[in-house]
Parts: C-alpha cells; structure tokens; sequence
C-alpha cells in the first residue's frame, strides 16, 4: 500500500526523467507512474538506473487517448498529477504546429477531464501540477526587464502559444470546476538527457564531430538558463507546498546571449577534448533567423524564492562543465539517439507507429 499515486506524464523525456528519478529515489512511499507515448523525444534507457525500483511503474499511452488515461487514473488510484508531457521544440512546431495543438493542448484536457472525474467531490489531497514554460510570456527586450507571474501571455510561435492555450485550461479548470492545480513557467534548461534538437546538446555532439554550429541571426538572442535538477527540485517543492491555483515562475537569473553561449560551449568542449584553445571556433555558422524568434527570455523567480525558499543550487560554470562532460562520456546515449537505432529498438519492442 503506497502513501501516495503519483501519474508522472512525459517521464521518458528530458526534464521528466529527472523529476521521475528524483521522485523514485526520494519517496519510497510514493507509487510513481511514469506515463509516456514514447515518442522521438521519449527514450527510457533515460530512466534505466530506476526501471526496477519497487514504487516505479511505466505505462506507455498517449495523453490524448481519454479513454486509457482514465483507465490509467482508475487502475492506480491516481492522487496527483505531474504533467510535464509535451511536443517542445520550437522549430518542430513551426513545421508542424497541429501536433503541438493536438499533445499540448487536447492532451492536457484530456488529463483534466479524467482527474476532475475521478476526484470531483473529494479534492482533498489532490494536486493537478501543469508544468509550462517562461515562452508563453513572448519576448523582453533588452533592458533588464524580467517576467514576473503577472505578466501578460502573448506567445508567438506555435509551440508557445499551444502551451499557453494548455495553462488557460488549467487554470478554467480550476475556476469551473474547483481543480486543485498549480502552474508553474520554468526558463531553458540544460543538463543529460537532453534531445540533441536543443541548443546546448547539438552544439556538443556537433563540435565532437567537427559538424557547423547553426547560430539563428546573428546569435543576439537572450535566453535564461537553469540547470535540470534545480528544475526537478523546485518542482518536488511545488508539488508538494506549493499554494492551489498559484503560479510561480521558476529561473536561473542566468541570463546568457546565444553566441556567447555558445563560445563558452566551445571552449569546454574543446578543452575536454584536448584541443587547443579555440579550435572549434571556426564551426560557428551564421544562418537564417528562425521565423518570429524571441529576442530575450528572462524570469523573475523571487517569489518562489521568498514563499517557498528555492534558489538554483548549480551555477553556470559547473553545470555547463557536468553538462559538456556527460555528452562526451555517454557517447552512445547521443549515438544511439542519431542514428536512429533507439527508434528502431522502440519500434519492435513497443510497436512504435
Ligand atoms: P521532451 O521533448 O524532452 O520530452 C517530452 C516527453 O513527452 C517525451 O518523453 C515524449 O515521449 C512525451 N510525450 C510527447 N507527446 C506525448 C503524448 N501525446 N502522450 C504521452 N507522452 C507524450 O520535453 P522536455 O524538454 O523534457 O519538457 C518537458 C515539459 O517541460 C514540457 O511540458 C515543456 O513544455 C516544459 N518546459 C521545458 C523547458 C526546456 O527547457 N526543455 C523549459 C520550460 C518548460
Ligand atoms: P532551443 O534550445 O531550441 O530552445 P528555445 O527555442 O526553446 O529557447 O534554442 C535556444 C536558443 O538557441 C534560441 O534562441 C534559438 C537558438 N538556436 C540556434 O541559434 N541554433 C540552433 O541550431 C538551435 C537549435 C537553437
């Protein structure tokens, strides 16, 4: 008989992975469900070192198939709701923005639907925790300015503005309904296990291979950065201390500029491979601005910081230096993913479509 039954949504994904192994580890009380679609972005061998822990179970569905996410809700007797599941690659959902409405949005509904069925009437110990992102705000210009949980939504790219149409519901939810739910905007991370589509990944598997570097304009956009295990334990925070229908905004106060960013990824890279200084440097690419890009990302974080004590623990230079360590030790992960070969191991186990 577990304490708690904790559905973990996106679990096999980046940041999911690490809120999964974190839960796992710390709660042996919980019974954590990590459920997942497994798509692309969706690689259990993310989870491998807590695949056999007696709390942890994975369920392979699609958030938007409300049927077995009710089935699911039914079965394990769910009590809270971690939803981190999502399409979350900007220039993915400029291709393709209708499976970033159909995951982001009609999925969260979905989850909405069946917790306010199953729990409706008896909300006491319920927590419905959405997890969103700081791009819902859209762009800061460069005066120092930062988004603060007030500020007012106006995303501009696909994939922004399916995950604030996502936050609208929640938050509909708990207004209609009485849903106890709690939404937190969270800046970039970095750290393993990261898609090698993002920024950070990419460049470091690029300079191993003497591949370009792909600087959007002219690599002037700001972005906050925060390591992902600062962002797992703010979210352990929230769920369980966080105030129903808040939203607190979660940030590095690690403001970086991508090219200079990127520089300091070079020099690491090329350090820990035993390169002379700057030898990557001639990779750097200039190409076409990505369409309606945001100039600057930046979060103000106090009140997470004044109402429940959370500050980042990793700073900047240790974290790019585990970050940039881990893709270069853990070849294969990254090889795996590039090659397709973990696409196709998922096909036959799992009868991927
Ligand atoms: P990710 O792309 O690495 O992982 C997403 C996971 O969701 C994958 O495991 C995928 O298989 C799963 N998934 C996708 N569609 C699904 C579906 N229909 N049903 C079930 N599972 C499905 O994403 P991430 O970077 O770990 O982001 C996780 C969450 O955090 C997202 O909601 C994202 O919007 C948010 N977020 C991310 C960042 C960031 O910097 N990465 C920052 C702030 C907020
Ligand atoms: P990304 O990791 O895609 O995160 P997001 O768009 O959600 O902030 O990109 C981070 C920044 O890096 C963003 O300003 C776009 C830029 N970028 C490049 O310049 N080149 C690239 O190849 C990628 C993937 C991103």
């Amino acid at each position: 008989m577990f304490k708690r039954n904790i559905l973990i949504t996106g679990g096999a994904g980046f940041i999911g992975s690490h809120v999964v192994r974190l839960l796992v580890n710390r709660y042996p009380e919980y019974r954590i469900i990590n459920l997942d679609k497994l798509t692309y972005a969706g690689n259990l061998e993310n989870l491998k070192d807590v695949e056999n822990a007696s709390n942890y179970i994975f369920v392979r569905a699609d958030i938007c198939d409300f049927e077995h996410i009710l089935e699911v809700f039914r079965k394990y007797n769910v009590d809270g709701v971690i939803h981190l599941a999502a399409e979350s690659h900007v220039d993915r959902s400029i291709r393709d923005p209708f499976t970033f409405a159909k995951t982001n949005v009609l999925g969260t509904l979905s989850l909405l639907q069946a917790a306010k069925i199953c729990w409706e009437g008896n909300y006491a110990n319920k927590k419905f925790y959405h997890i969103s992102t700081d791009e819902v705000y859209g762009a800061l210009p460069f005066d120092g300015s930062l988004f603060s949980e007030t500020t007012k939504y106006d995303p501009h790219s696909p994939y922004s503005a399916s995950k604030a149409s996502s936050d609208h519901f929640v938050r509909a939810f708990h207004d209609t309904y009485g849903l106890p739910t709690v939404v937190t905007n969270c800046s970039n991370n970095y750290g393993p296990y990261q898609f090698p589509e993002k920024l950070i990944p990419l460049f470091i598997n690029n300079i191993r291979h003497g591949r370009p570097l792909p600087v959007y304009g002219k690599g002037e956009n700001v972005r906050d950065w925060l390591y992902v295990e600062d962002h797992a334990k703010a979210i352990d925070l929230i769920f369980h201390q966080g105030k129903i229908n808040e939203t607190y905004n979660i940030g590095g106060f690690n403001e970086w500029k991508n090219i200079d960013l990127i520089r300091v990824i070079i020099r690491t890279v090329d350090r820990f491979l035993g390169n002379p200084a700057g030898t990557s440097e001639k990779l750097i690419t200039y190409v076409t601005d990505r369409a309606g890009h945001d100039l600057r990302y930046a979060i103000d974080s106090s009140k997470l910081k004044n109402e429940l004590g959370w500050e980042p623990s990793v700073q900047f230079e240790q974290g790019i230096e585990l970050t940039v360590k881990w893709y270069l030790d853990n070849q294969d992960w990254l090889d795996n993913i590039t090659s397709g070969e973990y696409e196709n191991y998922y096909r036959k186990m799992y009868g991927r479509e």
